[in-house]
């Protein structure tokens, strides 16, 4: 069943004398325990889209255009209460650097009660206490009663997001967003947190939207995968064909860039994709990919392209495939 439906969402942000449109049309859904990839370059709109789920933007941002339903209701028509209860019940989200989440003078017992306490308030300290353990060696935080008692800057920063991931599993969402929670760790420390989500959607079910640049990580292990750029999606589909056959140039650009998930920084193929994203200050009314595209013609320079629904890839329409880009068929990478 689907959990969140992202419909043609826009974005602007206000900046000293002009409008930044860091969203330009993000659509995407996800279904109750399905992993999906969100991948792009840095600036893509990828964590703007994320804020915007979760009705978090910047002061100098608003929603432009478009919808965002979790299992049919606006977000965005959700008052205050109900907000708070959307936030952390339906829908919790992890971020990059956990480090800075926590506060330093708070034990992971102290700030953990808490968390449990805004979800449930009739808890007795000792079900706090319980449920605190619990969680913690759900995540494999090992002498979880001992640890509860430890500051922040005990743990490794893997530790840490794995307390992250236990403050987010505290109000039982049905979907997790995580936004680059592996980046800022090293790559065995990666590999065990992505296992873990692995099997966090095993026994919950949950649904993961997983944000990250890295298209060899996410492209192991999410169910369907869905490819931003300026803003806009380009291709969404299964993972397994969206990799096999992508149908965008630039999402065949991404993967003819490829290096094995862990692989050694020597074995990169340097720079397959050259030149730079469009100014979201300036956008172009044409594809947004069309500088750096291989297959360039005129007529990709009249109008941005329509999202197209690839209807031979799933005659049944069970697993959506779509891609902006108004040459037909599936690209090529090398
Ligand atoms: N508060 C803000 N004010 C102005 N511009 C913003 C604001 N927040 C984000 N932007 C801009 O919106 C665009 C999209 O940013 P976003 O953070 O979503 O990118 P991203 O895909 O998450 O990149 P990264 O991989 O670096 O995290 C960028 O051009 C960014 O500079
Ligand atoms: S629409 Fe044209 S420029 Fe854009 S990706 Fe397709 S072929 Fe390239
Ligand atoms: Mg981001």
């Amino acid at each position: 069943m689907t959990l969140l439906e992202v419909t043609n969402l826009q974005v602007d942000f206000a900046t000293d004398g002009a409008l930044l449109q860091a969203v330009r049309g993000a659509s995407f859904s996800i279904a109750e325990g399905e992993i999906l990839g969100v991948v792009g370059e840095s600036g893509s709109g990828k964590s703007v889209t994320a804020h915007s789920i979760m009705r978090l933007l910047a002061a100098n941002g608003r929603i432009a255009g478009g919808s965002i339903r979790f299992r049919g209701r606006e977000v965005q028509e959700l008052s205050p209460a109900e907000l708070r209860a959307f936030r952390g019940r339906d829908v919790a989200m992890i971020f990059q650097e956990p480090g800075r989440s926590f506060d330093p003078i708070y034990t992971i017992g102290r700030s953990l009660a808490e968390t449990l306490r805004v979800h449930n308030p009739n808890l007795t300290d000792e079900e706090v206490r319980q449920r605190s353990i619990t969680l913690l060696e759900e995540v494999k935080v090992s002498n979880a009663e001992r640890r509860l008692e430890n500051f922040p800057h005990q743990f490794s920063g893997g530790l840490l997001q794995r307390i992250m991931i236990a403050h987010a599993l505290a109000g039982e969402p049905a979907l997790l967003i995580a936004d680059e929670p592996t980046t800022a760790l090293d790559v065995t420390i990666q590999a065990g947190i992505v296992q873990l989500l692995l099997e966090l959607r095993e026994r919950r079910n949950l649904a993961i939207i997983f944000i990250t640049h890295n298209l060899a990580l996410i492209s192991g292990f999410a169910d369907r995968l869905v490819v931003m750029y300026a803003g806009m999606v380009l291709e969404e589909g299964l993972s397994a064909q969206v990799l096999a056959q992508p149908h965008h140039p630039y999402t065949a650009g991404l993967i003819a860039s490829l290096v094995p998930f862990g692989a050694h920084y020597r074995q990169r193929k340097l720079a397959a994709l050259k030149g730079t994203p469009p100014d979201p200050l300036h956008p172009l009314p044409q594809c947004p990919f069309a500088p750096r595209c291989p297959l360039v013609t005129d007529a990709c320079l009249q109008a941005v392209p329509p999202l197209i629904d690839d209807t031979s890839a799933s005659p049944s329409g069970g697993d959506l495939r779509r891609h902006r880009c108004i040459v037909p068929g599936p690209k090529e990478h090398r």
